[in-house]
């Protein structure tokens, strides 16, 4: 069969990924999710294309990107989002590449909530997003709170230089400022109205099972270290009460390793919101429960 327009290209590359082995994970659930987020990236066609835009002659140009980036999809199991260098959050477009994680955390629902009913949309001056890699989370942060300042921090320098590129692209050096720092920002006695943080808390077991996509993402964006890979979110936990408005909240993902915490912390009232998509995960702690942490070791 010769193929000659888009939508021709569309069902073929959905019949290839379908017949390969790819997992599905990093933006998409599914091959046809996946197929049309490629064609539209090669073709550049928005996602709400109409029958017309697909009814269109593909060039040879493009089918050559778009047969490459198949392959590479399959053989080398390289996330679309890093073939593309673009991956969507929250409903923005965000620069990415194998400097940092492909943003895809369900607080992306609590951000376009307003992470109400757990903070006056009002009072929100100042946030603080530890662990930024791309810069999602504060960008999106920042995109909804208008008028809050929003601070970033990362480990990384190669994942703050992503997270620059998308703080410009969206307009937002003067409302969001990223620092280089171990989770919290050095020297400070800025207080924060919302902590948020998608740390690393991946166990090295967990990390050794994944499916050969997540191989592509930085490692340290993953392995949270210590027992159930809580070492960090722990330190989160002991620490963030110094960082908080007296009403302030802490939003954490832990994934998995939500019965590791559990354990860890039974006295802690923690929320765990529910999702409408992913599998949560997510907990919220305001200031005050955090006052009453005692540490266990
Ligand atoms: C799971 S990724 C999350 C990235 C982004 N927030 C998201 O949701 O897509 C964790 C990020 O935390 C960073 N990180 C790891 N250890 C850190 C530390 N001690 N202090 C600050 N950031 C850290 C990693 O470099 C990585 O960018």
């Amino acid at each position: 069969m010769t193929r000659s327009s888009i939508q021709d290209w569309l069902d073929w590359t959905y019949e290839k990924l379908d017949a390969s082995d790819i997992y599905f994970g990093h933006g998409t659930a599914n091959a046809w999710d996946e197929a049309v987020y490629l064609i539209c990236g090669c073709f550049n066609l928005s996602f709400n294309a109409t029958a017309k835009d697909l009814r269109k002659t593909a060039s040879n140009i493009q089918v050559k990107k778009l047969k490459e980036l198949v392959r590479l999809r399959i053989s080398k199991k390289i996330p679309v989002a890093y073939l593309l260098n673009e991956a969507w959050f929250a409903g923005l477009a965000f620069y990415v590449d194998e400097r940092v994680m492909i943003p895809r955390s369900s607080i992306a629902e609590l951000i376009e909530q307003e992470f109400q009913p757990w903070v006056r949309r009002s009072q929100v001056q100042r946030i603080l997003d530890i662990g930024t890699g791309s810069g999602c989370i504060a960008i999106a942060c920042a995109k909804k709170f208008k008028y809050a300042q929003v601070d970033a921090t990362d480990i990384s320098l190669d994942a703050l230089a992503v997270a620059k590129i998308n703080v410009t692209k969206h307009r937002l050096n003067s409302r969001v400022h990223l620092f280089h720092n171990d989770l919290f920002p050095a020297k400070t006695d800025k207080k924060y109205d919302i902590i948020v943080s998608n740390p690393p808390y991946v166990s090295k077991i967990e990390f050794a099972n994944l499916p050969m996509e997540y191989y592509h993402e930085p490692e340290s964006a993953f392995l949270g270290f210590g027992k159930g890979g809580l070492d960090l979110v722990t330190k989160i936990l002991t620490h963030a009460k110094n960082y908080l408005t007296p009403n302030g909240i802490l939003v954490v993902e832990v994934g998995n390793s939500e019965k590791a915490l559990l354990e860890k912390f039974p006295d802690l009232p923690f929320i765990w919101p529910d999702f409408t998509e992913g599998e949560g995960g997510i907990f919220i702690l305001t200031a005050k429960d955090l006052h009453a942490i005692k540490q266990k070791r």
